[in-house]
């Protein structure tokens, strides 16, 4: 590999088909490959387990990259920012300590280990329900009809958000998830971005307008109750949050529970292992998040000068890091490339880690679980409709776009 540009390699259809070998590549030969952009700006990408986990772990390392600005220039810039980013200013994903803590505060006692435990019962008859209508049919694709479903579901309940406006939050989604990856928007993304950053808010505000006058026991309820005691947020703030949980409450899920029966499906060894020993369910779940990362990179940018190994980090540097190759670094993983239902211990990074570690990590391994042992229970002839897979069109998320299944009778 000689001079490469990481933007266009991460969105190649060839990475996207194969990006654990270029991944290894790069944590041998460029464990810390740095980009510079035409304008001056630097961009880091971080491959190794060691390397990754620092990043995440360390506060000099921090989101909020305009607070490196001089104030009259970072004003300037807030202001001229397009709708869909000054909506993503205010999710707790894309901010620092104090509003970062402040933010997470609000909702964090929500997704608890013991909260979740208490939701079980609920996934499993969501899940129930998702597989009922499969059991009929020759043929479906798992991705729109049961991974999405379940999670969506599920988030859409516990906020206390219509169900049955599934598929406008399926839209406004592949449009958030757009602007999250690292993609250069256009003139007509920006605009159809700050048109559907639009609609959300208006839709956040009108329900919380009604859950104001009548509370419900739902975490939008309980986001206006904690608000009330003082915990300040601005009504912009709150309906940010709301956008933020729907969307990172269901995302990633159905990526995850796709891949999930997807490498199932593709190793029937280990599918007759996990489903003849069911207690293993829990480590099984978060070796598909290992071996395949939902979320496969993020970012942060540097507050101050420092050196990582031979690597000297300049301020205001943006440091990407994979936590796709990080998972599979033999450094910290035996025999990385290998499912091991029983891995443990199993320190993946795919809910990150630090600060920004994910809120609802509790959620989604409890919904995997679930939806997978529902799954292969009531369905357990399937097979995959096509050899090759069709990836989402992303660098950031990782999951297949349809995956169409036949069930053999
Ligand atoms: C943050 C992954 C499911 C809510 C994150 C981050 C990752 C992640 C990697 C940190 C990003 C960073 O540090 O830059 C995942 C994966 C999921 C999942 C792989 C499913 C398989 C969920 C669910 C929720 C959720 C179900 C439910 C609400 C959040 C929130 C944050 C977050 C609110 C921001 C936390 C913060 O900034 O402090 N997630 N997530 N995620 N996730 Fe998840």
């Amino acid at each position: 590999m000689s001079k490469l540009n990481l933007t266009q390699l991460l969105k190649s259809d060839v990475y996207r088909e194969h990006p654990y070998g270029t991944l290894e590549e790069m944590r041998l030969h460029r464990p810390r490959y740095l980009q510079t952009h035409e304008n001056g700006a630097r961009s880091w990408f971080f491959t190794t387990y060691e390397d990754v986990s620092f990043v995440l772990k360390d506060a000099r390392f921090i989101k909020e990259w305009r607070t490196l600005l001089p104030e009259d220039e970072r004003l300037a810039n807030e202001q001229r920012e397009p709708a869909i980013f000054q909506l993503f200013q205010k999710w707790m994903l894309f901010r620092d300590p104090p509003a970062h803590t402040r933010l997470r505060g609000l909702v964090n006692k929500a997704f608890t280990p013991r909260m979740i435990e208490s939701l079980r019962p609920r996934i499993e008859a969501i899940a129930q329900s998702a597989v009922a209508p499969l059991r009929e049919k020759d043929r479906f694709d798992c991705v729109a009809e049961y991974a999405f479903p379940i999670p969506v579901a599920v988030i859409a309940e516990m906020l206390g958000v219509p169900t049955e406006d599934r598929e406008l939050f399926r839209e406004w989604s592949k449009v958030l998830a757009l602007f999250i990856d690292l993609s250069d928007a256009s003139e007509e993304e920006l605009v159809r971005g700050g048109a559907v950053a639009h609609d959300m808010m208006n839709y956040f505000y009108d329900l919380l307008k009604t859950r104001r006058s009548v509370p419900r026991d739902d975490l939008m309820s309980a986001m206006l109750a904690a608000d009330e005691r003082g915990d300040r947020l601005s009504e912009a703030e709150l309906v940010a949050t709301c956008i933020l949980i729907l969307f990172a409450g269901h995302e990633t899920t159905v990526n995850l529970i796709s891949n999930a029966v997807y490498l199932l499906l593709k190793n029937p060894d280990v599918r007759q292992d996990l489903l003849q020993n069911k207690m293993i369910f829990p480590t099984a779940v978060d070796e598909f998040l290992r071996v395949e990362s939902p979320v496969q990179l993020t970012s942060r940018f540097a507050a101050k000068e420092l050196w990582i190994k031979d690597a000297q980090i300049l301020r205001g540097d943006e440091v990407n890091v994979s936590l796709a190759a990080a998972n599979r670094d033999p450094a910290q993983f035996d025999n990385p490339d290998a499912i091991d239902l029983r891995r443990s211990p199993n320190r993946h990074l795919a809910f990150a880690s630090g600060a920004h570690f994910c809120i609802g990590a509790p959620l989604a391994r409890a919904e995997a679980e679930i939806a997978l042992r529902v799954f292969f229970e009531e369905l357990n002839e399937l097979e995959c409709v096509n050899k090759k897979i069709c990836w989402r069109d992303s660098a950031v998320f990782r999951g297949p776009r349809a995956l169409p299944l036949a069930i053999r009778r």
